[in-house]
């Protein structure tokens, strides 16, 4: 498929994701500091976010990939109060294969209440509808938390790969799911 951008702003039932702001990098870097010790146990990028300067230039960055194609990333919003929750982001796009991959994070006090699966197919929707054919998530596999969304949003579980990345200095394994487009229902 041809290289589009995203619609900015897509809204669902109980919440919103929208294009970062910059705006949002006082708050998004105090949900960081807020949450760092759990955040650092799944993501790399954490240890590089240390300022604000940090999270403004990481804001920049997500600018940079959406002008150029290679990634969107969007804010979660509570519908009721404006809240901002977490981010979910589309990576690793392959734009001839028409495939793309999601990623995602919550602050813990929003978790568990159905908010990451709703972004997910909220999401995964504006994705298949733009012609993307296959959207896969992947998580390490001593993450169960993560596994249960694509779980939950009906994503087939292809497997496992072995020890194929390093976190922490120790390989882990990577669990893979994917929903194609003639699988999603909306
Ligand atoms: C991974 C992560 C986003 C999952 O968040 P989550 O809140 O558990 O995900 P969901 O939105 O799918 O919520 C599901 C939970 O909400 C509950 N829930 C409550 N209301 C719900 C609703 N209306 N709809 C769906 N689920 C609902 C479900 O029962 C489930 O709870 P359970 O796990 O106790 O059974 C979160 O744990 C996180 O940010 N972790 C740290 C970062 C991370 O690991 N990111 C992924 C790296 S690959």
């Amino acid at each position: 498929m041809d290289k589009r951008v995203l619609l900015e702003k897509l809204v669902g039932d109980r919440i919103y994701i929208k294009k970062h702001d910059i705006q949002l990098a006082k708050m998004m870097f105090d949900y960081v500091q807020e949450d760092r010790d759990r955040l650092d146990r799944f993501f790399p990028w954490v240890e590089f976010i240390k300022t604000l300067e940090d999270e403004e230039g990481y804001i920049h960055s997500t600018h940079e990939k959406w002008d150029n194609y290679t990634g969107f990333d969007y804010g979660i919003f509570k519908k009721d109060d404006d809240v901002y929750i977490g981010n979910i982001g589309v990576h690793s796009i392959r734009w001839s294969h028409n495939c793309a991959e999601l990623g995602y994070w919550i602050l813990g006090k929003f978790e568990r209440q159905g908010f990451m699966s709703e972004a997910v197919q909220l999401l995964e929707k504006h994705l298949f509808e733009m012609g993307f054919h296959r959207v896969q998530i992947r998580c390490s596999d001593i993450n169960v938390r993560s596994a249960g969304v694509p779980e939950r949003c009906g994503y087939v579980y292809e497997g496992t790969a072995r020890e194929d990345a390093i976190e922490k200095g120790k390989y882990r394994n990577t669990r893979t799911y994917s929903k194609l487009a003639h699988e999603a229902n909306f």
